[in-house]
């Protein structure tokens, strides 16, 4: 395989050119492309030596090859490592002002970074929602682990071993993630019931943890069917253009559950993330309802149709069904059972619980889920970023497929 590793500029490119012997001894066909700081801290000579080919920084040598976009055009992966804060930066933006940049810009083949920084450098926004758009364009993220770092310090940050970014990044290239080959539908937003041409019955949802449970899954092979109700301005931007991802719309809760009934009959994986309104407003008026006339002091409902219900009752063989509540409990323990008693009530496989409250959960980027299982187990608690929590969900649903087939 013709692989290009991209060295950026910190203390762990030590480390990378463990990587490079090692991608080298299993007979692949490697090229370092360092940038003007990582020669700072390891040598052109040990780059040449290790991978037995010229090496440069810079998109002025061998012009006649047009390297800056050669080199990209015939990898089959790229992996950066380490990949510093400002080489991530630079991604994100597209920035093409040296070989690796160019290169980056230049290539089809899969691309694998291994951050590595410091704890407060990898916990900052900029740098957390870099990596977010870098994996929203497919970019597979390997750690960063959590350990002993430069300074003395410890915490995430330090760059993963060799050996684990090597196994990752050739995994990617070979099976495409370990989501490929399924077909997963996933519900996102909150529905809107009508009860006259201006106003409805809705809820807070912003779509965005069903967004990044599908950009998650997406990363990780699969296709995904996204089917979103209301969602925040913006929250659809990174799945839109996603090649794997084919979002639908829908408006109401009668609406979604048809959209979802309908992408749902082939699939392997079903995830209700959306907010489904429980009631309908009775008689959707077909003129503005006024106050004057007292029209509007109470409303008849009726109940909507249970789709995860309805979507267990026509599960296919081997289909995966999980189900999502947003659910307010006092502790842990009042959550658990919360998350217990309604796995058992819809029948689904899994069933993950986010706690909300105000300010808790909806607009927040930052999440907390509980997952069970069918066995009442908990099979994963997740915290942190909605893509953190998503990855969580999407392990659990691997090993609830893997435990069924065996
Ligand atoms: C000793 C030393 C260690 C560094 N380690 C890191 C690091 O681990 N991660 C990081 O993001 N930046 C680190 N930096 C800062 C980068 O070298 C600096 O941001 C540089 O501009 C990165 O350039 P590059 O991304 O083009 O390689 C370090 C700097 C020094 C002097």
């Amino acid at each position: 395989m013709f692989i290009v590793v991209g060295v950026t500029g910190g203390i762990a490119a030590y480390k990378t050119a463990h990587l490079v012997r090692l991608l080298v001894l299993e007979g692949h066909d490697v090229h370092v492309i360092p940038t003007e700081d990582a020669l700072r801290f390891v040598g052109l000579t040990t780059w040449e030596a290790i991978s037995r080919h010229p090496v440069t920084t810079s998109v002025h040598e061998d012009v006649s090859e047009v390297r800056h976009v050669a080199l990209g055009r015939k990898a089959d992966l790229v992996i950066v490592a380490p990949a510093t804060a400002n080489t991530l930066a630079s991604m994100t933006a597209g920035l093409a002002n040296d070989l690796l940049g160019t290169t980056l810009l230049a290539t089809n083949a899969p691309v694998v970074v291994a951050p590595a920084m410091h704890t407060e450098m990898w916990r900052h926004p900029a740098t957390v929602a870099n990596i977010e758009t870098l994996r929203s364009r497919g970019v597979v993220v390997v750690g960063p682990a959590d350990g002993p770092l430069t300074g003395g310090d410890s915490g995430p940050g330090r760059m993963s071993e060799p050996e684990q970014i090597a196994a990752s990044a050739l995994a990617v290239v070979t099976s495409g993630g370990d989501l490929a080959g399924l077909t997963v539908t996933i519900s996102t937003g909150g529905t809107r019931e009508p009860i006259d041409p201006v106003r409805y019955l809705g809820n807070r949802s912003s779509g965005r943890q069903g967004a990044e449970v599908a950009l998650a899954a997406a990363a990780r092979g699969a296709h995904v069917r996204l089917v979103a109700a209301h969602v925040d301005e913006g929250v659809l931007a990174a799945a839109s253009i996603h090649p794997r991802i084919e979002i639908s719309r829908a408006g109401t809760a009668a609406e979604l559950g048809t959209a979802v009934r309908n992408a749902s009959a082939d699939a392997d994986v079903v995830v209700m993330v959306a907010a489904v309104a429980d009631y309908r407003v009775a008689e959707v008026a077909d003129h503005k309802l006024s106050k004057e006339d007292g029209q509007l002091q109470t409303l008849q409902l009726v109940e909507n149709d249970d789709i995860l219900a309805g979507l267990v009752q026509a599960r296919r063989d081997g289909q995966t069904i999980v189900g999502f509540g947003a659910e307010t409990a006092t502790d842990a323990a009042e959550l658990l059972d919360r998350a217990r008693r309604k796995r058992r009530r819809k029948g689904v496989d899994l069933l993950a619980v986010n706690e909300v409250g105000w300010g808790k959960g909806f607009e927040a980027s930052e999440n907390r889920i509980l997952v069970v299982d069918a066995r009442d187990e908990v099979t994963a608690e997740a915290s942190g970023t909605k893509r953190d929590v998503a990855d969580a969900l999407w392990d659990s649903v691997l090993a609830v497929r893997g435990t069924a087939k065996a």
